[in-house]
């Protein structure tokens, strides 16, 4: 582990929350890289991100009420709009400057918000990494979109998805299926340059248990089954997965493909803790709301597998400052994103300062 002092790459996008997380009425508090966050939607529909923290006395805004297009601070009623300027202190007739909270970019792309808590004005929301199976009728997701918490660093999620060895260890019984999955092919890893590729294939075997949960095929049928991976900073995983008939190509297509669209995004919500979001689509038995619900506990069984282990792994880090991992061969993915991440934050930090380290109780 190297010591950047701040791990946190401020100028891109995160994944913030999905848009059903949102109630109408109800601003909703979430921390991202250690800064806590209001979000609310204004009566326009907009989704608003603004510091938690009243500019007053520092009571959550999280903790207010939402008016119209605007939030009001429910301590002493400043009411702030959605740029974060003070609009309204009741008994004061004077608004200074000063009287205003930061706002942050925050964009709904196929029902996930992303927010940019670096500098506003490199914000581009054409640079969001956005996945198109989302808001593709072709796709039919789960009954609802899926969130964890996870007490752990990102990276080591991030880690843990790099290496889909850990898949006949840790989910032997769930998405793995067998321990031949780790020795079955060895992935070929293209290396880019905001992070990874690769595509891994796993040829004639059983179809792995989640699957058997939902599959429109015999159970015992025999299968091909394909991952396409993508791995982009600062924590955007994509997986295309394919069952197909043995012998089946890739590049020459050969019968019925049961096919799976997967996103999973980490955003460090503290350096040891975690939002992880995620939805799983399908091309098959679509609408059948049973199969969707199969589905989401199959998928969160194996899900939780990895918290697990990974959170183990967290603990067991936060005690050993002398601990220097000792490499294998299927580290290749996760070795190159951390150069690329550790490049690009020392990129950033040229222009762009560490945030000061968090005062404690800066009123009194
Ligand atoms: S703390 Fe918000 S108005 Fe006083
Ligand atoms: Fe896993």
């Amino acid at each position: 582990m190297r010591d950047a002092g701040n791990w946190f790459l401020y100028n891109c996008w995160y994944a913030a929350a999905w848009t059903s997380e949102i109630e109408s009425d109800k601003p909703f508090a979430r921390t991202f890289l250690e800064k806590p966050i209001v979000i609310f939607r204004t009566q326009g529909g907009d989704h608003v991100a603004l510091d938690d923290r009243c500019c007053h006395r520092a009571a959550p805004l999280s903790m207010g009420r939402i008016e119209g297009d605007c939030l009001r601070c429910m301590y002493h009623g400043m009411k702030y709009n959605s740029e974060g300027l003070c609009v309204e202190i009741p008994g004061q007739a004077t608004i200074s400057a000063n009287h205003r909270v930061h706002s942050y970019p925050l964009v709904d792309r196929g029902g996930m918000l992303w927010i940019w808590m670096g500098e506003p004005d490199k914000a581009d929301p054409a640079d969001i990494p956005h996945f198109e199976p989302l808001d593709d009728p072709s796709w039919c997701g789960l009954p609802s979109r899926c969130y964890l918490h996870y007490d752990a660093n990102w990276m080591l999620i991030v880690d843990n998805l790099a290496d889909f060895s850990h898949l006949a260890f840790v989910h032997t019984n769930t998405l793995g299926g067998s321990e031949d999955y780790a020795t079955e092919s060895a992935q070929h890893v293209d290396k880019l340059a905001n992070g990874f590729e690769f595509e891994r294939w796993h040829r004639e075997s059983r179809q792995p248990p989640y699957l058997q949960k939902i599959t429109p095929w015999p159970e015992d049928t025999i299968v091909d089954r394909r991952n396409f991976v993508r791995m982009y900073m600062p924590g955007i995983f994509l997986m295309d997965t394919q069952f197909g008939a043995v012998g089946w190509d890739s590049t020459e297509h050969v019968g019925e493909l049961l096919e799976f669209r997967n996103c999973q995004y980490m955003t460090p919500e503290t350096r040891s803790t975690t939002h992880f979001f995620w939805e799983y689509l399908r091309n098959f038995r679509m609408g059948e709301d049973d199969v969707g619900e199969t589905l989401r506990e199959a998928m969160f069984t194996g899900f939780f597998e990895d918290k697990v282990i990974i959170e183990a792994q967290q603990k067991i880090l936060e005690q050993a400052d002398d601990f220097q991992p000792r490499g294998l061969a299927s580290d290749t993915a996760l070795a190159h994103f951390r150069r690329m991440w550790f490049e690009r934050i020392e990129q950033e930090r040229e222009t762009y300062p560490v945030a000061p380290d968090i005062i404690k109780n800066p009123v009194i």
